[in-house]
C-alpha cells in the first residue's frame, strides 16, 4: 500500500518527503473524500513519531466538524475562530502551538495533548477544513513540521473530489 519505503527514525525532511509521496500513491485513482482522508490520517498516525492524535476537521457552515482521525474520540464541532483549529481556519494559515496550555481558548479534547499544529485545507481559494496533529510533549512541532505537513496537505488536495466531502 505505498508505505513500504517510509523509514522509521528518519530525519524530518526525509520523513515528510516520503509521507507526501506515499499519500500521493495511496490516494491515486480514488477520488472519494471520506476514504482518502481516512487513509491519510492512518498514514500519519502510523508514521509520525511522538504524536497522540491526528486527523481532519471539515467545514460545515460556520463550524468545523470532526472527520477521519486517529487517536482518542475528539470534540465533534468547533466554531470557526474558536480553539487552535478554528483560529487557523479563520486566519487561513498554519498555527504551530508549542504549549497548548498557553494558547487562549485552546480546546482540550485529549488531556494528554501539550503541543499542536493545525494546517488549513484550501481548495481553489476556499476553506474546506484543517489537518490537526497533537503531541503529548511541549514543543513537538517546528518549522520542518510546518513545511512537511503543508506539503502533505498539498499532496492530498488535488487527489480528492471535494464535491463528495
Ligand atoms: N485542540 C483543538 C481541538 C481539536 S483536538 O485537539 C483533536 C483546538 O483547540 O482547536
Amino acid at each position: 500500500m505505498h508505505t513500504q519505503t517510509i523509514p522509521r527514525g528518519a530525519a524530518k525532511p526525509e520523513l515528510y518527503r516520503e509521507l507526501a509521496a506515499s499519500v500521493g500513491g495511496l490516494l491515486e485513482g480514488e477520488p472519494d473524500a471520506l476514504a482518502n482522508l481516512a487513509n491519510a490520517a492512518a498514514l500519519l498516525g502510523q508514521f509520525l513519531p511522538g504524536i497522540n492524535w491526528c486527523g481532519f476537521y471539515l467545514v460545515r457552515g460556520a463550524d468545523l466538524v470532526l472527520g477521519p482521525f486517529q487517536g482518542k474520540p475528539a470534540c465533534v464541532r468547533i466554531a470557526l475562530g474558536r480553539g487552535v483549529c478554528g483560529t487557523a481556519a479563520e486566519r487561513r494559515e498554519t498555527l504551530v502551538v508549542p504549549d497548548v496550555l498557553a494558547f487562549p481558548g485552546h480546546i482540550a479534547c485529549d488531556e494528554a495533548s501539550r503541543s499542536e499544529i493545525v494546517v488549513p485545507i484550501l481548495v481553489d481559494g476556499g476553506l474546506r477544513g484543517v489537518l490537526d496533529v497533537d503531541a503529548p510533549t511541549a514543543g513537538r512541532f517546528d518549522e520542518e513540521d510546518r513545511k512537511g505537513l503543508e506539503a502533505f496537505v498539498a499532496a492530498i488536495v488535488p487527489r480528492i473530489d471535494w464535491r463528495s466531502v
